[in-house]
């Protein structure tokens, strides 16, 4: 019964209870010195990172952009494959042109005059036999170079191999030029043009800036520190400034990246909006890596001779893929997230005081006296003010 009662009690104690917030001022320079830094804190986040740092007053939109290029020079060849051979764009830009990438050919392995007709497989363990049986008709392995005919034949003097149904004679591609054929590549130039647009913000820019004229662009070269506004490149630049060597990287081929930072702040406060380029090698950053480094592919021109037979020149092309990458994004005021940013730092800032009670009623010195004079009960049956503890803290 007894117990029913002080249940009843406490529960009505909470319910019915109204708590006001009363002022209690603390004169302590400790304290108050935890309040004023702990507050500075809070300032100095506020504006130094959020605003500052993190512009966390504007809206953001990101990049969308297209490119075109153009790459010019030409070269003169005398290797053994195709001596004294002129080269234009028409000859080593493949495809002739592509989505944000170009390729630039810079050493080949010609092998000219295939036909379809039969010869012996090139030797691999697999291919080479002593007689026919070793050989299966119609086999036809992806890795080797063609459908076995079931007979087996004099490769060299010394060496049999199974014969095949191929493009014939094969392709050796094991003799690739130590130097790369096209060493002139290196002085080739390339105009890249991009567009950019950040359509929430309705801006449209060009990286052929409207201070370009034309004249300024027929003679222009990019240069980081004198001309960082021309959209010309010469090839050995952008692979120097992407830390390789051109002539040691046209032998085997690769994959450069040409960045072109758009990053902006389009308030109208803010310095003007134009592009930042960079390179980087992408593919095999380890040059002590050899196993299939680099980059190739095959392709064929196609013949008919006089009297009818088709034949081929294979040439399994090495060289440099350029892939423009364009990245970015803008910022502008926005009301929005410059409430939402505002709402948050406000309410940190309301975290303040609890830090600053935190230390007052436990760190400092007169703690004890302060927590007395936290909280304080007053009863309406009697006048006499009665001070009493928060729970939180215990009793003396
Ligand atoms: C590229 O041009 C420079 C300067 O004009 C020249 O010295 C160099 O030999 C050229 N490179 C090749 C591989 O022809």
């Amino acid at each position: 019964m007894c117990q029913d009662r002080g249940c009843c009690h406490s529960c009505l104690h909470y319910v019915l209870d109204y708590e006001t917030p009363k002022t209690l001022v603390i004169q302590s320079k400790a304290v108050g010195f935890v309040f004023r830094f702990t507050q500075l804190l809070v300032i100095l986040y506020v504006v130094g990172y959020v605003c500052v740092v993190q512009k966390g007053y504007q809206e953001t939109d990101s990049v969308i952009s297209t490119v075109t290029t153009k790459v010019k020079g030409f070269a003169y060849s005398n290797t053994s494959d195709l001596e004294h051979r002129f080269w234009d764009v028409a000859d080593y830009v493949i495809p002739p042109q592509g989505d944000h990438s170009f390729f630039v050919l810079t050493n080949i392995i010609v092998t000219p005059n295939q036909t379809q007709s039969r010869c012996p497989e090139l030797p691999t363990p697999s291919s080479i036999c002593t007689a026919d049986c070793d050989c299966t008709e119609g086999h036809s392995d992806p890795r080797s170079n063609g459908i076995q005919t079931g007979l087996c034949v004099n490769y060299s003097d010394t060496q049999q191999t199974c014969e095949v149904l191929s493009w014939c004679p094969l392709e050796i591609d094991t003799n690739l030029p130590k130097h790369a054929m096209l060493a002139a590549a290196e002085n080739f130039t390339v105009l890249i043009k991009n567009s950019v647009t950040y359509p929430k913000f309705k801006f449209h820019r060009r990286n052929i800036m409207p201070q370009i004229n034309s004249s300024y662009l027929r003679r222009c070269e990019f240069n980081r520190i004198t001309d960082p506004d021309c959209p010309i490149f010469r090839l050995k630049h952008i692979v120097s400034e992407a830390g390789e060597d051109f002539q040691s990287m046209a032998v085997k081929g690769g994959v450069l990246g040409i960045l072109i930072d758009w990053s902006c702040d389009l308030d109208w406060w803010a310095g003007k909006c134009y592009p930042k380029y960079s390179f980087q090698r992408l593919d095999n950053k380890n040059p002590n890596n050899s196993v299939a480094p680099g980059y190739n592919f095959r392709f064929a021109r196609y013949y008919k001779t006089p009297d009818g037979e088709e034949t081929r020149t294979l040439i399994k092309g090495y060289g440099i893929r350029f892939d423009v990458i364009v990245f970015g994004t803008a910022g502008k005021f926005g009301i929005v997230p410059t409430i939402v940013n505002l709402g948050a730092a406000l309410s940190f800032l309301s975290l303040v005081p609890a830090v600053s009670d935190w230390v007052m009623l436990t760190c400092a010195r007169k703690k004890d006296l302060y927590n007395k004079h936290k909280v304080t009960y007053l009863n309406e049956d009697s006048d006499s003010e009665s001070m009493a503890m928060g729970t939180s803290y215990g009793t003396q």
